[in-house]
């Protein structure tokens, strides 16, 4: 137990329905053996509940399937019982009409599988488009111990050597072909080069906005939303959020504890910086209020009028991808040029102040990260 710790093995939320003295514990009890688990393995050790929204028809989530398994190491390790609960997963490219329509049926998912099921803490796995929202706003408000866990961008697309990028390149090869510039042979060769790995769409579109900004805002291991999905640190990325929601737990450190209003703010102004999506504006906001902060237009009125993009990347850029991003120094290294304009102290899942989390952060690359005196676009403007 460390000096930070305020809750005690009896106080845990899953003692209620295991550990009560009573017959409907005692069945409980039953049903945990039933899968082979024995008393001590979740008596005195917080069950953590992973949401996982893979999916075979969702290939921006297909790792979870194997990724969850490095969560489920690290809780583990921290002394947990993970507990691995599907929930529906919002592929954004093949769900008709609309995966908006369903964002509000995954909350709700969300909020009735962490409140009726004896879960202490949870790991909540998502990044295709709504999925970040859907999840995020679920755990707001059961207001237990959260940390999100982004799927991570897809490689940069290729094609006979040509970087790709999802969406805008997809656009522009179907017209080459329909006026004749690219023959069926080239176009399924693009077809096949446009989404090669697992992951989320590889330009800053919704996918990788939204999940910037709740790493911005504190919810992620710090830094998860810049790693690529197939990138082995991504691995070891999953397993630390396995640990650390363990500590959170004994901590009682919950989402209310680190959504303020001032994290919200972190969270728009790091999305002006990236030239983020416009998507996030409905999201940030419906976050928000589940989270009883008010934000309203006027504060990205207000934020996008001090704000420069600074951050060149596809489709409000001219060249980089997510991928580029990452190696320049992703999200803290543009962080960390954003100083002046964070709020410094609020508090992120690993308790720590994002102004520590992200002092060190460098910038390797000053054409993909540009300096505040050498902006991409003067001000803060979302134009995708
Ligand atoms: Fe899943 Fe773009 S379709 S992130």
């Amino acid at each position: 137990m460390n000096n930070n710790n305020v809750i005690t093995p009896e106080m845990l939320r899953s003692a209620k329905w295991l550990d009560a003295g009573d017959f409907r514990s005692f069945n409980h009890r039953s049903r945990m053996m039933q899968m082979g688990f024995g008393i001590d393995d979740w008596d005195g050790s917080p069950i953590i509940g992973i949401l996982n929204t893979w999916s075979d028809i969702n290939p921006c989530h297909h790792h979870f399937k194997d990724r969850v398994e490095d969560v489920k190491r690290g809780v583990l390790q921290s002394g947990g019982l993970p507990l691995e609960i599907p929930c529906m997963s919002l592929f954004e490219s093949i769900n008709k009409p609309s995966p908006l329509l369903y964002r509000n049926l995954l909350a709700m998912e969300v909020e009735e599988l962490l409140r009726s099921y004896p879960i202490d803490g949870a790991i909540l796995m998502g990044g295709c488009d709504k999925t970040t929202p859907g999840l995020m706003l679920g755990a707001i408000s059961v207001q237990i111990p959260a940390i999100f866990i982004p799927a991570g961008p897809m490689l940069r697309g290729n094609y006979r050597g040509e970087t790709l990028g999802s969406g805008s390149d997809a656009f522009k090869s179907w017209d080459e072909y329909r006026v004749g510039n690219i023959c069926d042979r080239e176009l399924e060769g693009i077809c096949g080069g446009l989404a090669r790995s697992a992951g989320t769409c590889m330009t800053m579109g919704t996918a990788s906005t939204m999940t910037s900004i709740v790493d911005a805002m504190g919810m992620c291991i710090p830094g998860a939303s810049s790693i690529p999905a197939v990138d082995t640190n991504h691995n070891r990325m999953c397993s630390k959020a396995g640990k650390r929601i363990v500590e959170m737990v004994w901590e009682d450190l919950t989402p209310g504890k680190i959504l303020t209003k001032k994290s919200f703010v972190n969270g728009i102004v790091t999305a002006m910086a990236l030239g983020g999506s416009t998507n996030s504006i409905i999201h940030i906001i419906a976050m928000a209020r589940r989270a009883e902060c008010n934000i309203s237009m006027d504060d990205f009125d207000r934020i996008s009028r001090d704000i420069p993009v600074i951050a060149n990347i596809r489709p409000s850029g001219d060249l980089y991808l997510m991928e580029d991003f990452y190696y320049a120094g992703g999200i803290h290294g543009m962080m960390n040029r954003l100083r002046s304009f964070l709020h410094l102290d609020e508090m992120t899942v690993v308790g720590e102040t994002i102004g520590n989390v992200i002092q060190n952060a460098e910038v390797y690359n000053n054409d993909i990260i540009r300096k505040l005196d050498d902006q991409y676009i003067k001000k803060g403007l979302l134009p995708y």
